[in-house]
């Protein structure tokens, strides 16, 4: 098994805020990221994939078709936009780092996954400090 890994950048702006709570309670949970009117931040995603080489291609998987696929899939959705109002698929979703990967993985698996390889992981970083990692599992 080999484990192969694309990087992908966006830019996006949130509200990290629970609307089922106070303005007051949103702000001792989540800080300044429940500030009424959202701030951004430019994430770093890795995109692993999982398999055995293609004998013909000698690859696990052609990198561009993965960067094809999570451009118009994700990345020209979320790009310079608000995760809480422009993306079909964080729709009624908190958009924490967590939830936008497990969105994003639900995205992804049925566009990458064949017989030869699957979707291993996928790594979301926020900020210098902070990142998720999802791998499908619960
Ligand atoms: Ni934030």
């Amino acid at each position: 098994m080999l484990y192969i890994t694309r990087k992908f950048h966006f830019s996006a702006s949130h509200r990290v805020y629970n609307p089922a709570l106070s303005d007051d309670e949103n702000f001792k949970l989540y800080g300044k990221c429940s500030n009424p009117n959202g701030h951004g931040h430019n994430y770093e995603m890795e995109i692993t994939v999982a398999g055995k080489i293609n004998n013909e291609t000698g690859y696990v998987m052609d990198l561009s078709e993965l960067k094809n696929i999570v451009e118009s899939s994700v990345i020209s959705k979320v790009d310079h936009k608000n995760l809480n109002l422009d993306v079909d698929f964080m729709s009624g979703i908190l958009p924490s780092t967590e939830n936008i990967a497990k969105a994003i993985w639900d995205e992804l698996e049925s566009l990458i996954n064949n017989k030869n390889r699957k979707l291993h992981s996928i790594k979301i970083r926020e900020t210098i400090n902070n990142s998720v990692e999802y791998t499908g599992e619960d």
